[in-house]
């Protein structure tokens, strides 16, 4: 068994290059309206890659966006016919539930996603922002202004590898791979301390196994 199946017992799903471990925007949304006491309206996806995460908040009532810098619409394996972009939810024993090529092309078209890093973008407007694996492509001295963009919004749930993780993953014989390079490879405890020293109160989610920020206001 990988890792990864370990650390995302909940949502893997075809993309171009192979398979994406994520967490199911309901998930996200539970721990948002354990906080907050209502659901969130509007979600952003930071890094949205193909954009199935913003696929599925839409189909749990949020209004979705996200950006990714990459341009994976563009990639020869998106274009192939046979591309399906399905998703599987290994606890729920593999639904297949799909999410078609045609309403992935049509978040593009509507411009649901958008090809830019986030380093270009506005400050953030959204109720409930996910990172998934973004933030450990930025050196530190990049990190504050990444961060900075979440400041108007209500919580921020980043996912990314951190020291535990490749310790845990080396005691089972495994080295973790990534797609991009990874400039910040730290321990959880440094990852609060510096959400904390960027304006948020960060937890450790055990259950969506994701660092939990909300803006110290
Ligand atoms: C692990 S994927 C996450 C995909 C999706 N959010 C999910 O959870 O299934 C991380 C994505 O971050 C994107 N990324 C890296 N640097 C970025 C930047 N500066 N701005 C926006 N996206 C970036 C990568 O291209 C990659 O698609």
């Amino acid at each position: 068994m990988h890792y990864y199946d370990i650390k995302y017992p909940y949502l893997q799903y075809e993309y171009t290059d192979g398979v994406m471990c994520s967490v199911p925007p309901k998930m996200l949304a539970s721990v948002y309206k354990q906080h907050y006491g209502k659901k969130p309206k509007t979600f952003f996806d930071c890094g949205a890659a193909i954009g199935v995460v913003v696929k599925l908040a839409m189909d749990y009532d949020m209004d979705a966006r996200g950006i990714d810098i990459r341009d994976y619409f563009a990639s020869f394996a998106f274009r192939h016919p046979l591309f399906s972009g399905r998703p599987f939810d290994i606890e729920q024993g593999d639904t297949r539930k799909g999410v078609a090529k045609k309403d992935l092309l049509r978040l593009r078209e509507q411009g649901r996603i958008q090809i830019k890093s986030i380093l270009d973008c506005k400050p953030i407007k959204a109720d409930l922002v996910y990172c998934n694996g973004v933030l450990t492509y930025f050196d530190e001295a990049t990190l504050p202004s990444v961060l900075a963009k979440f400041q108007n919004v209500n919580m921020v749930c980043a996912i990314h590898n951190t020291i535990e993780d490749y310790v845990a993953a080396k005691k089972m014989g495994q080295e973790l791979g990534t797609c991009q390079e990874l400039k910040t490879v730290k321990p959880n405890d440094w990852w609060i301390d510096t959400f904390a020293q960027n304006g948020f109160d960060a937890k450790f989610n055990h259950w969506l196994r994701c660092f939990v920020a909300v803006p110290q206001r």
